[in-house]
């Protein structure tokens, strides 16, 4: 039996929902394959920040760094707690200090009816989003409070390591992966230091000749993703545009209950977490999609080595929503666990 030390933080609002529900549909999986899933759970959150003032403690950071073979994350974000700070501590504190520079976020429709667009046909690019730098290197100052002058000032980074490397990842994988174009988008037309992109998409394209380079600035994407997703088979970019890109995806291809999303450094282990936040108004009520978090699990033993386990997820997945049940979201009535347990079942099927 092969055995992976899995971490797993299940968070605010419905992170613990989805991740018990998503827990055993991985576990049986994994354990088809000969693969046993170690799970230890930690309670930092919003609840742990309020009664204890800790956001991600030092020690348990430092366990989290070289325990584990993967970290599983729910959701962060509480509204009880002003700022998110808790969240940027523990989520982009992780991300940041583990330099998982590739946040990698599928974007695939599994069925046809769950896009919102007219025309049905086959959505499948990946995002593949700067995770360590752009403006939520969190860089700024405030000048002339409380006064009419006043400023807040953000500043964004981009550095020529950070921006190749991801590039670099994003061509490794579409040539890997059989995909003949890759989009990079940004706004050098209005953001002069933009520029580092399109000099650095140049200079890692031209080691990919088989790969067509296309560029597009980030309000064109946006139309265009909604005009004709189709076409897109891989998009790159910085850190914030990453991160609207990808929920523009998942509302082409059915919504935030269905999106994962893998942060990684490859040849580490990474930090696995649904597309999604915590849902504070689906919080409780048992209604959340846990399909978000069963597709990240799917990431997530794919990146330990076992592709098998994770097609079988994949393909359980693609049966449920095709057979039903489903959650609200997708039109259905089922719960959150009503949903993972007939998963769970189809993974044996
Ligand atoms: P959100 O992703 O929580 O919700 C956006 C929309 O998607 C809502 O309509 C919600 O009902 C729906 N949705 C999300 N997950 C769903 C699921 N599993 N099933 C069905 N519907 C689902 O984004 P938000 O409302 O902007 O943020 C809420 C909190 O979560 C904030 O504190 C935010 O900072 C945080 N957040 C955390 C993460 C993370 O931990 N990775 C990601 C995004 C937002
Ligand atoms: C995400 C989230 C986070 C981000 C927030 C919660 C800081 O929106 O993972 O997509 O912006 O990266
Ligand atoms: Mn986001």
């Amino acid at each position: 039996m092969t055995r992976h030390s899995i971490a797993v933080i299940p968070g605010d609002g419905i992170g613990p929902e989805v991740v018990a529900a998503a827990e055993p549909v991985l576990i049986r999986a994994a354990r088809r394959d000969g693969v046993d899933l170690e799970i230890e759970r930690f309670p930092y959150g919003a609840e742990h920040y309020r009664q204890t003032g800790e956001t991600l403690p030092n020690h348990a950071f430092a366990r989290l760094e070289r325990e584990f073979d993967a970290i599983l994350v729910g959701a962060l974000g509480d509204p009880r707690v002003p700022n998110n700070e808790h969240a940027r501590d523990i989520l982009l504190g992780l991300r940041f200090r583990l330099d998982l520079y590739v946040n990698f976020r599928p974007i695939r429709l599994l069925h046809p009816r769950l896009t919102p667009l007219k025309r049905a046909e086959a959505i499948d690019f990946v995002v593949f989003r700067e995770n360590t730098e752009g403006p939520y290197v969190g860089r700024g100052r405030a000048l002339h409070v409380g006064t009419p002058d006043e400023e807040q000032i953000s500043e964004e980074v981009h550095t020529r390591r950070g921006v190749t490397r991801i590039l670099e990842a994003a061509f490794r994988w579409a040539d890997e992966h059989g995909r003949t174009r890759v989009t990079m988008c940004d706004k050098a037309n209005a953001i002069p230091f933009h520029r580092i992109w399109g000099e650095c998409f140049t200079a890692v394209g031209a080691q990919f000749p088989d790969i067509e380079c296309e560029h597009r600035y980030i309000d064109a994407l946006a139309l265009e993703l909604v005009r004709a997703p189709e076409r897109f088979q891989l998009i790159v970019t910085n850190n914030l545009y990453g991160d609207i890109v990808s929920d523009l995806g998942a509302g082409l291809v059915g919504g935030l209950g269905l999106t994962p999303s893998a942060n990684l450094h490859p040849g580490r282990p990474g930090l696995f977490e649904p597309v999604h936040g915590s849902a504070p108004p689906l919080s409780g009520k048992a209604v959340a999609n846990p399909i978000a978090t069963i597709l990240t699990g799917a990431l997530m033993l794919d990146a330990l080595g076992h592709p098998e386990s994770a097609e079988r997820i994949e393909a359980a997945v693609q049966r449920v929503i095709a057979d039903g049940p489903t959650t609200p979201d997708l039109g259905g009535s089922a719960s959150t666990l009503d949903v993972a347990h007939a998963i769970e079942q189809a993974v044996d099927g």
